[in-house]
């Protein structure tokens, strides 16, 4: 595996691996490996004759400095999981390869035809500006033939989808399930953050979103986020932020279980001052 860190080595090696019409797929990330990426990674080698990962802590999506400033990072680590699953590249710049000062500073403006207003972009003004700004700048550094999304972030597939569609990428975007701890706690870098005692208090949130699954036929949509709130409220150390019952493709909240063909369920949790989300599938 070649790791280059400049978009210039990122090009020159990517033209020769690309050679006779290979298809590239692309996994970007924000390292701290875990198995979650790993599942991406793996999926991706297997589709394609070429896989590439990234890995920059962007720090355009971050609203919260102390979120960025605390960020695991490892590149080494990242690096001995990413050989081991046969990847051929990776990419992993500093700021200064991937922005100028210009953008950097000034917010990256796309029209989110209200996907930015719900949940994850309410709650953190301008991160998926952040998000596209970079997903954006990949897409077209690496034109790869698929990319590679976890349904954990359910909200960014929504607005990377969106994004493809309004700037024109020919590519396609390939969502993968969440993967969990045995406890049910979905594995996230954040997880790093968790001290012992808060991760098996965490893993209360997936315990209670399994257990909504029973009463959503029982319950409006309405009373299951009510339901769902109150039960990982009442593990003292948790505290949710927002649990919205939503329409899958516009992320838009339901009042009765008919308005969506497919629906899920969004959630994000303080454990401590880590911020964590999961999300669960009532239907479709
Ligand atoms: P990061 O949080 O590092 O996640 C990289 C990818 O791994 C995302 O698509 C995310 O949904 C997926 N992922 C994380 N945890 C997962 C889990 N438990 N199961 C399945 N997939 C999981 O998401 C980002 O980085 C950034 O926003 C990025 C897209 C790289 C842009 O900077």
């Amino acid at each position: 595996m070649e790791i280059v860190h400049t978009i210039s080595d990122l090009q020159t090696k990517l033209n020769a691996l690309r050679q006779n019409n290979k298809s590239v797929g692309l996994v970007p990330t924000m390292g701290a490996l875990h198995e979650g990426h790993l599942s991406l990674i793996k999926r991706c080698r297997t589709d394609n004759d070429v896989a590439v990962v990234s890995v920059f802590v962007n720090p355009t999506q971050f609203n919260n400095p102390n979120d960025l400033a605390t960020y695991p990072r490892d590149l080494d680590a990242d690096a001995a999981l990413v050989n081991a699953e046969g990847v051929d590249l990776l990419f992993a710049p500093s700021p200064e390869d991937i922005y100028s000062n210009e953008e950097i500073n000034h917010r990256f403006e796309f029209d989110f035809q209200g996907l930015d207003k719900v949940m994850e972009g309410k709650q953190r003004p301008g991160h998926f500006n952040g998000v596209v700004q970079i997903v954006s700048k990949l897409f077209q550094l690496t034109n790869p033939t698929r990319a590679y999304f976890g349904e954990k972030d359910f909200q960014q597939i929504a607005v990377i989808r969106l994004m493809v569609k309004t700037l024109g990428f020919n590519l396609d975007i390939i969502a993968c399930p969440i993967i969990r701890e045995a406890s049910g706690l979905a594995k996230s870098s954040r997880n790093q953050l968790l001290s012992d005692d808060q991760k098996v208090l965490a893993s209360n949130i997936f315990k209670v979103l399994k257990e909504s699954l029973n009463f959503a036929s029982k319950m409006s949509p309405l009373n299951l986020s009510q339901w769902v709130t109150e039960n990982i409220n009442a593990h003292k150390g948790l505290e949710v932020e927002y649990f919205e019952i939503v329409n899958a493709d516009t992320l838009q909240t339901i009042s009765d279980w008919n308005d969506a063909s497919s629906v899920v369920g969004c959630v994000t949790v303080h454990c401590g001052n880590v911020r964590l989300i999961d999300n669960i599938k009532y239907k479709g």
